[in-house]
């Protein structure tokens, strides 16, 4: 494969695959195996957008961290001493070791394990042994990720210039604010990988015509209706609004929104008859609610933000998922149960009955994500069409992606002299 001059994967590459893409149906067998394909999508997406990284509540106290890998980048996300939020390379500034190497811990100070040199949680160089008397500690702090929190959640940028942050934070926040995550706690979380390219997982999460063949625990609670996944900014039905403004009379943002250029969404959508969370019986789950539901059966707020993930607000517990790739296909998917900070399990709530519906989903998930990848390995594979009914969500992510690569790759024309 040539590379550009400055080691670039060649955009010429990418442009004629985007060019040849027919909308409506699924992508071009290089979208989901191409290594240059995979790495324009780490150095246009993912090195350059928002990622949501963590909830906020991970981070119990000063010294608290969480560690992180996108691509090539490992991060370390800390609570100060002065219980700022902050994100740093995870890289040291003598000769570049790995600074934190657990997924998550609490420590004083952020020591490397190679020579000692020991950073304040702010990231600044605080001790390095002998270094001499021309040695600069303040020439040496940690490199900064951009770092926001929103309403007990983290999200990290890895631009040197971030995009816009506030439109995003603006919108989401009134319809997270009930939610009240902040005073959340992790009452499980999974890692899993599923074998298959990030976007199969999310083509796969945009639609639920695969539901009723693959999800029997899912579908006591969730609506296999392809309004509830598929509609983006269309006509909405009567039950859905009715619902979203019964929510709304109660106190609870909850119309449909979709950003315009199509990154992220939000919504409160109804369960169905008569369901209150994603258990079983359709019952509650914790009996010490997170958040300020007006009634059980709120629903659920679904909010999906690309690349990296969707979530499910409940009225009494929460769920956030995070999508990272790993290679052209391979992605990590983690998933946290939130629950009130001061539910007690075995009182409040059972994990098994917690985690139960989800754990089967995301496992049937990865299965079908799995077999999609395989499929799409073989040279006979050709784009097939989506179901305008079913596969709206899966269109929408389509258009997203390949929207944003077109731009972001798009050749600079220079300018007449
Ligand atoms: S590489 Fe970190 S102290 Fe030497
Ligand atoms: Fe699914």
């Amino acid at each position: 494969m040539p590379r550009g001059a400055a080691g670039e994967p060649e955009v010429s590459k990418i442009q004629n695959l985007l060019a040849r893409r027919v909308p409506g149906y699924s992508l071009d067998q290089a979208f989901y195996t191409d290594p240059d394909v995979y790495q324009h999508d780490l150095d246009n997406i993912f090195y350059r957008d928002w990622l949501f990284a963590i909830p906020t509540c991970e981070l119990e106290k000063a010294g608290s961290y969480v560690t992180h890998t996108v691509g090539d980048y490992r991060i370390v996300i800390v609570r100060g001493a002065d219980n700022q939020i902050r994100a740093f390379h995870n890289t040291c500034r003598h000769r570049g070791s790995v600074l934190c190497k657990a997924e998550k811990g609490h420590v004083p100070k952020l020591v490397c394990p190679y020579h000692q040199w020991t950073y304040e949680l702010d990231g600044s160089l605080l001790w390095a042994r002998d270094m001499g008397p021309d040695f600069d500690p303040s020439l040496h702090g940690l490199r900064t990720v951009h770092c926001r929190e929103l309403v007990g959640i983290v999200y990290v940028c890895l631009a040197d210039e971030a995009p816009d942050f506030e439109t995003f934070a603006d919108t989401a926040r009134p319809y997270l604010e009930p939610h009240d995550l902040g005073n959340a706690k992790i009452a499980f979380e999974s890692s899993i990988i599923e074998k298959g390219n990030w976007k199969l997982v999310w083509e796969n999460n945009r639609e639920c015509y695969h539901c009723g063949g693959n999800h029997p625990a899912l579908c006591r609670t969730f609506p296999d209706d392809p309004a509830i996944t598929g509609i983006e900014g269309g006509d909405t039905p009567p039950n859905m609004q009715a619902h979203f403004d019964r929510c709304e009379r109660a106190g609870l943002p909850s119309q449909f929104y979709l950003h315009v250029d199509g990154q992220y969404r939000l919504a409160r959508m109804p369960l169905k008859e008569g369901a209150e969370s994603y258990t079983l019986d359709g019952k509650s789950a914790v009996r010490r609610w997170l958040g300020r539901a007006p009634f059980a059966d709120a629903g659920s707020l679904l909010k999906f933000h690309y690349p990296t993930t969707w979530n499910h607000f409940l009225a009494d517990h929460s769920i956030v998922f995070r999508v990272t790739p790993v290679s052209p296909t391979e992605t990590e998917v983690v998933t946290k149960w939130l629950v009130h900070k001061d539910a007690v399990e075995g009182v409040d709530y059972d994990v098994k009955r917690l985690s139960e519906v989800w754990l089967a989903t995301n496992d049937e998930d990865r299965r079908v994500v799995e077999d999609n990848q395989q499929g799409i390995n073989s040279p006979a594979y050709v784009p097939g069409p989506l179901s305008a009914i079913q596969e709206a969500g899966v269109l929408q992510f389509a258009d997203w992606y390949c929207n944003t690569l077109a731009t972001r790759t798009a050749p600079v024309v220079a300018a007449a002299e």
